[in-house]
C-alpha cells in the first residue's frame, strides 16, 4: 500500500471514529434514527478552521525546518528562486503562493491568498470588501468569517504573525516594502480562503484537505527538483536527513512524513475540540 493510501486511511479512521463518537453521544431523538442515515456536514467556516490549522503546520514545517535551519547549513531561498541562474529556493510566502495556484488547477474550488494592507508585492494588496475585514482582523487579532456578495463566497481571514525576527527584518529591509516599521507579532498579513459552498460532507472535508496537502507536497517537490539542477552551488544530498543535521535535504517521502505526522496530530487534536463541546 502506497503512503498515500496509508494518509487518506488514517484520515477515514479519523473521521469514521469522529462520526461514531458524535452519533453515540447524540441526543435520544438522533440516536433513534438508524445510523446509515446520519450524515454529517461541516460548515464553510469549519472547513476554514481545519484548512487553516493544516496550512499552519505545513507552513512552519517548511520555514523552520527548511529555510530556517537550511540557511545555517548554506543553503538560499529567494524571491527569484525559478530564475535559471538563481540557485535557491522559494520564500514561505511564495511556497504559499505556489501551493495557492496548485490548488487552483485541482478539480475543488477553494481559493487561498495571502494578502496584506502594507504589501512588498503589489499583487498582495487587500481590495474591496476583504480590505474592509483586514481592519477589523488587526483590531481584534481574530479570523474573521464573512459572505462576499461580489464573488458569491464564503471568505475566512486568518492572521498572519510577524512571529519571527526574519519576518520583520526582511519586510523592513526589502526595497519594494511600503512599511519598514514593523514589529515582533504585528498583524502583517491575513492567509484568506474561499469555498463557494455553504456546507460540505466528510468525503468533500476530505477531499480540500488531501488536495492542499498535495498541491503543497508537489510545490516540495518542484523545489527539490530545482536543487538537483543548481549550477553553481553544491548540490545537497536529498536524502532522510534535514538541514538542521548540515548540508542535506528530506526528500519528498521523508518530508511528506513529517507532514502527514503533524497534519494527523492536528486533525484528532483541532478539529475534535473544534465540534466537540
Ligand atoms: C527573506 C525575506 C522574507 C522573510 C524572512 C519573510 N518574508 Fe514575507 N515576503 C517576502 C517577500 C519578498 C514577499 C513578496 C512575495 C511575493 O512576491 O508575493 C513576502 C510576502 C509576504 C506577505 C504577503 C504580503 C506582501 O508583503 O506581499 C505576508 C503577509 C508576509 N510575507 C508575511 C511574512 C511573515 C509573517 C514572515 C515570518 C514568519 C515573513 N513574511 C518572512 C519576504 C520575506
Amino acid at each position: 500500500m502506497s503512503r498515500k493510501s496509508i494518509f487518506i486511511l488514517g484520515l477515514i479512521l479519523v473521521f469514521v471514529t469522529f462520526n461514531v463518537y458524535l452519533f453515540y453521544s447524540a441526543p435520544e431523538d438522533v440516536n433513534n434514527t438508524r445510523a446509515e442515515e446520519v450524515e454529517y456536514t461541516y460548515s464553510s467556516q469549519e472547513l476554514f478552521t481545519i484548512l487553516a490549522g493544516v496550512n499552519d503546520k505545513t507552513r512552519t514545517l517548511y520555514t523552520k525546518s527548511i529555510v530556517g535551519s537550511g540557511k545555517k547549513a548554506g543553503l538560499k531561498f529567494d524571491e527569484n528562486w525559478e530564475l535559471d541562474n538563481v540557485d535557491a529556493g522559494p520564500l514561505p510566502a511564495l511556497f504559499l503562493r505556489e501551493t495557492s495556484l496548485l490548488i487552483e488547477k485541482s478539480p475543488v474550488e477553494l481559493g487561498l491568498y495571502l494578502g496584506s494592507d502594507f504589501p512588498i508585492s503589489k499583487a498582495n494588496k487587500f481590495e474591496g470588501l476583504q480590505s474592509k475585514k483586514f481592519q477589523q482582523l488587526k483590531k481584534d487579532e481574530s479570523p474573521q468569517f464573512f459572505f462576499d456578495k461580489a464573488s458569491k463566497r464564503n471568505v475566512a481571514m486568518f492572521p498572519d504573525f510577524a512571529s519571527a525576527n526574519a519576518c520583520v527584518q526582511c519586510h523592513n529591509n526589502h526595497k519594494q516594502s511600503p512599511k519598514i516599521d514593523w514589529e515582533l507579532m504585528d498583524v502583517m498579513g491575513a492567509t484568506t480562503w474561499s469555498i463557494s459552498a455553504d456546507s460540505l460532507t466528510t468525503d468533500q472535508l476530505m477531499e480540500y484537505i488531501s488536495v492542499y496537502k498535495n498541491s503543497a507536497l508537489d510545490v516540495y517537490s518542484s523545489y527539490l527538483d530545482k536543487v538537483k539542477g543548481f549550477k553553481e552551488s553544491e548540490i545537497p544530498s536529498i536524502g532522510d536527513r534535514w538541514p538542521s543535521e548540515g548540508y542535506f535535504l528530506p526528500n519528498v517521502m521523508t518530508f511528506t512524513d513529517s507532514v502527514d505526522n503533524l497534519i494527523s496530530k492536528h486533525l484528532l487534536n483541532d478539529i475534535f475540540k473544534t465540534r466537540l463541546p
